[in-house]
């Protein structure tokens, strides 16, 4: 799968993609990344890739052009057009199934924004908006990161047991719940034991317990995932 970003500093994103499953997708050819800088593409003697807002208001907004001609710039040089996806508190909330959905995506396009956010006519070149959640950060960099590390551990052969990707907390195999709670060795610690049933062996009981668990944490944590299953 190839990420193609789009950011003013894809310095950011060195160490991200050479570093654990990002690197080992990187080693494998499972995932590509290309970085492109709306810089490339900025206005005049200093490359200018913001501006003041018409209508007036507090700080800069950044430019469409700078910004379409960068994700035209990445889909020129490629075989196939990015899935493009503009990081913004103000998208649809980032979750597993967006990650799957996109996982299934031979390419995607990831617009970081800056500043006070994009000239609104962006939103005409790209096809979904991402937000990481209700607060806003400085930049769309670490929503995108969020974004690549969670589509890729998706990816086949990136995890290396595929198992681990459908029996966790929001998994659409275990009904969106949340995972069971997990223990190991110390068997006692401070005080704090391991429940009977995980050191038993018996794996009919141990699957009803974290069955039960996952509906019990879920029911306490998170009512509203419960209530969406529900629907
Ligand atoms: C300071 S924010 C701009 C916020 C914008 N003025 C607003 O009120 O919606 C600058 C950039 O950070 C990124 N960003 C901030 N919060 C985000 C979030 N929750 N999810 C995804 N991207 C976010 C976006 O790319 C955004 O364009």
């Amino acid at each position: 799968m190839r990420f193609d970003v789009v950011t003013l500093f894809p310095e950011l994103f060195g160490p991200f993609v050479a570093t654990s499953f990002v690197g080992r997708a990187v080693e494998t050819g499972a995932a590509t990344f290309r970085f492109e800088s709306p810089r490339e593409h900025g206005v005049g003697k200093h490359r200018s890739v913001d501006d003041t807002p018409y209508g007036g208001g507090s700080g800069m907004v950044m430019r469409v052009d700078c910004l379409v001609a960068a994700l035209e710039a990445l889909d020129a040089t490629a075989t196939t057009r990015a899935h493009r996806v503009l990081l913004t508190p103000q998208g649809r909330p980032f979750d597993q199934a967006r990650a799957i959905e996109l996982s299934r995506r031979p390419a995607l396009a990831l617009v970081c924004g800056r500043y006070e956010g994009f000239d609104e006519r962006v939103r005409s070149f790209i096809d979904e908006e991402l937000s990481l959640g209700d607060f806003v950060m400085t930049g769309g960099e670490v929503a995108a990161m969020a974004v690549i590390e969670a589509t890729v551990r998706l990816l086949p052969g990136v995890l290396g047991n595929e198992d681990s990707t459908r029996d966790e907390s929001h998994s659409p195999e275990r009904d969106g719940l949340l995972e069971y709670a997990q223990y190991t060795r110390p068997a006692e610690f401070r005080g704090l034991g391991v429940p009977d049933v995980l050191k038993g062996g018996h794996h009919g009981e141990i699957a009803r317990h974290r069955a039960e668990e996952r509906r019990a944490r879920t029911g306490a944590r998170r009512p509203d995932l419960l209530a969406k299953k529900a629907t």
